[in-house]
C-alpha cells in the first residue's frame, strides 16, 4: 500500500479582489521506505500542498490518502503522519536535540522512556549523536 497519495490537489486563496492559485493539480505518491524531495521556487505551493496532506487545511479539490485513509474524513489517519514545516523556528533552541526529539515523541503518543530511546536511536542512525 502507498504510504501517502495525493491526487489533483487544488487550493485557491482570495484576498480582497485578488485570487491566488496557491496549488494547481498536485499529485504524488510515496511508497513505504521511499524518500521524496518536493522542490519548487518560492511561492510555488509546497507548504500549502504539505499542509493539505497533513490535514491542516482543507483542499478545494483533490484527494489525499495516508496509508489508504483520507485524513480529512478520518483524522485518526494523521497518527501515521509527522510534519515539521520549513523554517528555522521549528525546534526549541533551548533544548538539546535529544530533548527536542523526546518532546515531539511524547506529543506523538510515545512514553517518555520510548521517546527518549527512539530519539537517541534516530540521532545515531543519522550520524548526529555526537
Ligand atoms: N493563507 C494564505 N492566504 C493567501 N495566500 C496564501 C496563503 N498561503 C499561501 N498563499 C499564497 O499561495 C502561494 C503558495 O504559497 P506557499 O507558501 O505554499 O509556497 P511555497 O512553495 O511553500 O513557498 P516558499 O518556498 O517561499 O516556502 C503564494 O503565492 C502565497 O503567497
Ligand atoms: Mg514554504
Amino acid at each position: 500500500m502507498k504510504a501517502l497519495e495525493a491526487y489533483n490537489l487544488k487550493k485557491t486563496y482570495r484576498q480582497s479582489n485578488q485570487i491566488v492559485e496557491a496549488v494547481k493539480n498536485v499529485s504524488l505518491s510515496i511508497f513505504p521506505g521511499e524518500v521524496l524531495a518536493f522542490l519548487g521556487p518560492n511561492g510555488a505551493g509546497k507548504t500549502t500542498s504539505i499542509k493539505m496532506m497533513a490535514g491542516l487545511i482543507q483542499p478545494d479539490a483533490g484527494s489525499i490518502r495516508i496509508a489508504g485513509s483520507d485524513p480529512h474524513r478520518n483524522p485518526a489517519a494523521l497518527q501515521k503522519m509527522g510534519a515539521v514545516l520549513e523554517g528555522n523556528r521549528n525546534v526549541y533552541w533551548r533544548l538539546t536535540p535529544e530533548e527536542n526529539l523526546e518532546y515531539f515523541g511524547v506529543l506523538k503518543g510515545l512514553s517518555h522512556r520510548e521517546a527518549r530511546k527512539s530519539g537517541i536511536a534516530l540521532l545515531e542512525r543519522f550520524g548526529l549523536l555526537h
